[in-house]
């Protein structure tokens, strides 16, 4: 079974109440998702493979750790997933973007695909799917299965906040997939929404509402 850590960290729990709050402008949400993404990949990142390396500081020689391993990948669920990558990819120069694009049915809650572009070499690297929010865990699951039929087995789901039944199904249908999240909320209401959650994220990213 996949880990679940969920990520406590002040500053993650302070920045997350800004999302929260109904009246934070479009502006100040964007900013704070990257400020979040970044503080989280921080985290999911934190057991990657190093090996030592020797280099000639202005005063001796240091023994040194880079990055070593499966290069990475990027992969946001579109769209509020958008919102989650630049702050990602300045921390991490190297890594590769790919995109799926899903949207919710609004009758069934069941994801619709509409886009997927993929790295041509994503079964050789470690991707981490980012989106901020895992509400049913419809399109997580449908994510990691698109991703898995690439070849690729070395999956990291990255969410803001999570609602129980999402983090159960991703859990049951992608057992191997490790998942961090800032929050695991109460439950979902009658439209599938997080609640408390921070309402329609995409929307707040975008200003489409
Ligand atoms: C939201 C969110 C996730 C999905 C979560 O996207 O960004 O992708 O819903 O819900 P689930 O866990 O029940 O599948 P949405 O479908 O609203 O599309 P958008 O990002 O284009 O707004
Ligand atoms: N998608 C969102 O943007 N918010 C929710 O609470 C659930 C799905």
């Amino acid at each position: 079974m996949g880990n679940v850590h969920v990520l406590e960290h002040p500053l993650l729990q302070h920045k997350l109440a800004i999302l929260r709050d109904k009246n934070t402008g479009v502006k100040e949400f964007r900013e704070v998702v990257g400020e979040i993404s970044a503080l989280m990949c921080y985290e999911a990142t934190r057991d990657l493979p190093t090996r030592e390396v020797m280099i000639e500081t202005p005063i001796a020689m240091a023994k040194c750790k880079v990055l070593a391993g499966k290069k990475l990948a990027i992969v946001p669920i579109l769209r509020a997933g958008l919102g989650m990558v630049d702050t990602i990819i300045d921390l991490i120069p190297s890594a590769k973007v790919g995109h799926i694009g899903l949207y919710r049915n609004p009758r069934t809650h069941e994801p619709v695909k509409y886009y997927c572009k993929m790295p041509p070499d994503i079964s050789e690297r470690h991707v981490i799917i980012v989106d901020p929010m895992l509400a049913t865990g419809g399109s997580a699951s449908d994510a990691i299965t698109f991703i898995k039929e690439y070849g690729c087995h070395s999956i990291t789901l990255m969410d803001i906040i999570a609602a129980p039944e999402g983090i159960a199904k991703v859990q049951k249908d992608h057992p191997d997939v490790d998942i961090f999240v800032a929050a695991v909320d109460e439950k979902l209401n009658e439209n599938a929404y997080i609640v408390p959650g921070l309402g329609d994220a995409g929307d707040r990213i975008f200003g489409t509402k």
